[in-house]
């Protein structure tokens, strides 16, 4: 099964504008920044009917994602949510504030959204795909409202790792993954890319409803490869929350 669904087309038809406080609504001085936006947007989906925009409450602020039903990485899984859930509440022992951050698989954004506006300096990855929705939420729920805007960048997991994020360049607190786990085809592709960016006090937390067998195999693999955690568990969504440190034996 192939994970996405879109393909990458021409800027245009964005829904709502957007406000200073990053909630959308009618169309005031934010012209140029819409415009900015627009220009950004490269995942555009084929049926207008699906796009919506959904609103979440964390850190203190509405965060509006624009979704679309047309491709897993336009939806907010429920793992994303958990997650937001337990960075909010573990803001001071997490240490986010000016913490480095990647998320892999972000999807439409919420996480490294909320990881913004907790203070951390985040890097939100994807495939190249669903990158313009992502851009799109993150410059609209993050301007004016984080000490650091976050980065949008390609990691297609498992491909250029060492070429696109070298480890003598890139240094990450935390690497954040919510439902990157279900039936695809490149779950040890995932779980190299987990180790590739983890160095010494690396934390990865990554949040995942279990579903499937291949849920718990690929949580085998990862506990063989990282000291792990249950951080928290959720079972009105079935998600499992853990903490990993990679082993370095
Ligand atoms: C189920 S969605 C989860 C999205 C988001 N993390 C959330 O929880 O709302 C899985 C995400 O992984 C991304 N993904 C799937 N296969 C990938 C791959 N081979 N390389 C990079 N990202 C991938 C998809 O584009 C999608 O954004």
């Amino acid at each position: 099964m192939d994970v996405y669904i879109s393909s990458a087309q021409q800027p245009q038809g964005l829904v709502g504008t957007l406000q200073e406080d990053g909630t959308g609504g009618p169309s005031g001085d934010c012209n140029k920044v819409e415009s900015s936006l627009r220009s950004l947007q490269t995942f555009v989906p084929a049926d207008y009917a699906s796009y919506t925009q959904e609103h979440y409450q964390f850190a203190g602020k509405t965060i509006v994602i624009q979704e679309s039903i047309e491709s897993y990485g336009a939806v907010v899984w429920p793992g994303a949510t958990a997650l937001c859930q337990y960075l909010e509440e573990h803001t001071e022992e997490l240490n986010l504030q000016d913490a480095k951050i990647l998320e892999i698989g972000a999807g439409p954004g919420l996480v490294s959204i909320v990881a913004s506006i907790l203070g951390a300096q985040v890097t939100a990855t994807d495939l190249p795909d669903v990158l313009g929705n992502l851009q799109y939420n993150l410059l609209k729920n993050t301007l004016k409202r984080t000490a650091h805007l976050p980065e949008v960048k390609e990691l297609v997991w498992g491909e250029h790792l060492e070429q696109n994020f070298p480890k003598s360049a890139f240094y990450y607190d935390y690497v954040l993954a919510s439902d990157v786990v279900y039936h695809h085809y490149f779950l040890d592709k995932l779980l190299a890319t987990m180790v590739h960016l983890s160095q010494p006090g690396t934390v990865v937390l990554w949040a995942n409803k279990f579903r499937f067998s291949t849920d718990y195999e690929f949580l085998d693999k990862f506990k063989q490869v990282f000291d792990t955690t249950l951080l928290a568990e959720y079972p009105e969504s079935s998600v499992k929350l853990f903490k990993g440190l990679l082993k370095w034996d």
